[in-house]
């Protein structure tokens, strides 16, 4: 799928927008009312951390465009730690924000926070997490969740040869040793994810084309509190002493997330693991990921990390601004999902964008020419700025 198709769809998005909004423009519905033209409306955008390049990216790139609109934007990064994202959204609500965007850490730790911006009239953007357990969110953006566990199911059989609907050609049988990663079980998206993941590798495990020989395959048993690169790797170190300390090779890795990948992978290589894919006695597993970061695209084209998913952080942006403007135009924004985003107390209108599967050889079509990153900064294995 080229990313055409992603613009066009965005713009496609917009200008539906645009046409059935243009009549409540000026209405400003929202945040105590009164204010209209955009430069008198603010809006609060809170991401979760600035550990992680994409949400760094997300940040900005939703800040850039609300800006473009001329809205006045507030946007902070709460450092991975909840009582930070609640305080920092508590603030925002008291500096009169008129919408907010966020990036939940605890999908279920913010009720509070939205209980206040419900009660000024303040419409909540759940931006790529679900936040859960509130029925004061008003419209979630993201990406298909659930299709991407499935691409990096998919992604790590093509990896291993195994035929599957990505790559039907393949021919190999296996057995292969495989283990599994989830994300944080505090994000909604983590079991989206691995549930995608498993109904494509499940099968296979059952045939006894892959074996999870640490028998670890409960999403509780795999998951990576915070997401975060060390816990992975720690853990990937504790199966290797453990399930493989018989000498028996890890051939492919689950990771559903580049910062568990780079993790998983140094745990590898420390163990004496690669480093490329190619021959050798001991060569890298097929290891997963997802969102293109910089480092894990470098890894890619070195040959070291097998795939990642790219989900363009620029639609997401472009999809919650059209979001934040529909609403602060009186309007409702459009969704293209009413059935699958269950927050636990109503199901929230959503829009979701497609994602692609990016091995080596859809660096350059994929990311590079779409002006994601550019080849030096592949090169470098980091971002110019
Ligand atoms: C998820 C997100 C992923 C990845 C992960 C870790 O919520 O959907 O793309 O970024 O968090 O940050």
């Amino acid at each position: 799928m080229s990313r055409k198709l992603f613009t066009a769809m965005g713009a496609a998005a917009a200008l539906s927008l645009a046409a059935c909004g243009g009549e409540g423009a000026g209405s400003g519905s929202s945040g105590g009312g009164g204010a209209s033209a955009p430069e008198d409306l603010s809006i609060g955008v809170s991401m979760p951390t600035q550990t992680s390049e994409r949400w760094i990216a997300d940040g900005n790139s939703v800040k850039e465009q609300l800006e473009a609109e001329g809205y006045e934007v507030k946007l902070q990064f709460a450092n991975d730690d909840i009582p930070t994202q609640s305080q920092q959204v508590d603030q925002m609500i008291t500096q009169g924000v008129n919408a907010l965007i966020i990036a939940a850490i605890d999908g279920t730790a913010l009720s509070t926070q939205l209980q206040a911006a419900a009660d000024a009239d303040i419409p909540v953007i759940s931006y790529d997490r679900l936040i859960r357990d509130s029925e004061n969110v008003n419209f979630y953006v993201s990406f298909d969740n659930f299709k991407v566990g499935v691409a990096q199911g998919n992604a790590l059989l093509t990896g291993l040869g195994i035929a599957n609907d990505d790559a039907p050609d393949g021919t190999a049988t296996g057995p292969f040793n495989i283990e599994l990663f989830a994300g944080s079980l505090d994000d909604n998206n983590a079991f989206f994810f691995f549930e995608g993941a498993m109904s494509v590798l499940q099968p296979k495990i059952d045939d006894g084309t892959l074996v999870v020989k640490s028998g670890q395959t409960d999403i509780e048993q795999v998951a990576t509190l915070r997401w975060q690169q060390e816990t992975a790797q720690k853990r990937m170190e504790d199966l290797l002493t453990g399930s493989y300390a018989d000498g028996t090779k890890v051939n492919g890795v689950l990771s559903p997330y580049d910062g568990l990948s780079r993790g998983i992978i140094t745990a590898l290589q420390n163990a004496g693991y690669g480093p490329t894919t190619e021959g050798g006695a001991n060569p890298m597993p097929i290891v997963t990921g997802q969102d293109a970061e910089i480092a894990s695209v470098k890894l890619i084209a070195d040959g070291v990390q097998s795939s990642t998913i790219f989900k363009d952080t620029r639609l997401l942006a472009e999809q919650a601004v059209v979001a934040a403007k529909a609403f602060l135009e009186g309007n409702e924004p459009e969704a293209n999902n009413t059935e699958d985003y269950d927050n636990g107390v109503k199901i929230i209108p959503s829009y979701l964008l497609p994602v692609e599967t990016v091995f080596a050889d859809d660096i350059e079509p994929v990311l590079i020419e779409s002006e994601y990153w550019t080849a030096e900064e592949v090169e470098a294995g980091q971002a110019a700025d």
